[in-house]
């Protein structure tokens, strides 16, 4: 495995995508994804499945310390009486002392952002999160919190795969340290069908979803996709064993727009 660094974190270069696995559907892929070799999980308080991704890690025998397990606070518990409540009651949910990765889900505009971050970098301190950081943060938000955080921030997680152009969040992100984690890295399973990559897949003996996996990791991202499959599982992480050529990176690279997103919310910050 290949981790990404941000700021003193380690994170695995790819992990599991848990969004909408609910119950014993959840434990289980937990469970088998950390059996083949997973060691990062990715899971939030809004995705209602923390006590399930608790389940698969403890049914695993893979020691605690070694896989890395991020959450994610919700944007209603920003004000910082909530949010340290909030980190407590997914701790005892994944039935854990500590999350390796606590992230503020969504910038909420509503809570000046120091005050949600100085909650954020206690939680740290107090020992409950090894390492924090933000998701859905713009280029802008990204200065501002890493400008006004006390603690060093270690990601910004956010969509990203062939179709959507990050590159300007990516600068920013390598400019003050910070891991790019990419969510719907394989666009939510659309990469599938798509022509091109499968195309690159032949000359490698690898499928789309695998070239597309392999694209991010190649380029320092950290990738967390999801799956209920077993098959898949093993698919998107047997992704350690090739290299794409420059070439190859390259093209990949040029499928990308602005407007390839496909996560999107009236509270979505003003993309860049
Ligand atoms: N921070 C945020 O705001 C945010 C937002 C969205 C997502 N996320 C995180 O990022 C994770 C991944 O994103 P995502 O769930 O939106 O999308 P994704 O991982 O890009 O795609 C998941 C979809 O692709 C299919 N799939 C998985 N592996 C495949 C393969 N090898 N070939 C073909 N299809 C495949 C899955 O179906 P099957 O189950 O049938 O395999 C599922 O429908 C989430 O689960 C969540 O943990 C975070």
């Amino acid at each position: 495995m290949i981790f990404i660094e941000g700021n003193g974190a380690k994170i695995p270069a790819i992990g599991l995508g848990t969004w909408e696995l609910r119950g014993r559907t959840c434990a289980r892929i937990v469970e088998q994804a950390l059996r083949l070799g997973y060691r990062h999980i990715d899971t939030a308080q809004i995705y209602e499945n923390e006590r399930e991704v608790g389940e698969g890690l403890r049914a695993s025998g893979i020691k605690r310390d070694d896989v890395f397990v991020t959450s994610k606070v919700w944007t209603s518990h920003f004000l910082p009486k909530d949010l340290e409540r909030s980190a407590k009651e997914s701790l005892a949910r994944l039935r854990l002392t500590e999350v390796d990765l606590l992230l503020l889900h969504w910038p909420n505009p509503q809570v000046p952002l120091a005050e949600t971050l100085g909650a954020l970098a206690r939680v740290k301190q107090a020992g409950l999160a090894r390492h924090i950081g933000v998701s859905n943060f713009t280029v802008a938000l990204i200065e501002e919190a890493v400008a006004a955080c006390p603690e060093p921030l270690a990601c910004d997680q956010v969509e990203y795969h062939p179709y959507l152009d990050q590159a300007k969040v990516m600068e920013a992100c390598a400019r003050h340290g910070l891991a790019l984690v990419a969510y719907s890295p394989i666009a939510k399973g659309r990469i599938k069908g798509d022509r091109a990559l499968a195309r690159i897949g032949d000359r490698y003996r690898k499928t789309a979803a695998q070239i597309c996996l392999r694209w991010l990791v190649q380029q320092n991202v950290s990738a967390i996709p999801r799956t209920s499959k077993l098959e898949r599982l093993q698919e998107n992480i047997n992704i350690f064993d090739f290299e794409l050529s420059e070439a190859d990176m390259r093209e990949i690279s040029a499928m990308g727009s602005a407007d390839g997103r496909l996560t999107d919310f009236g509270f979505a910050p003003k993309w860049d």
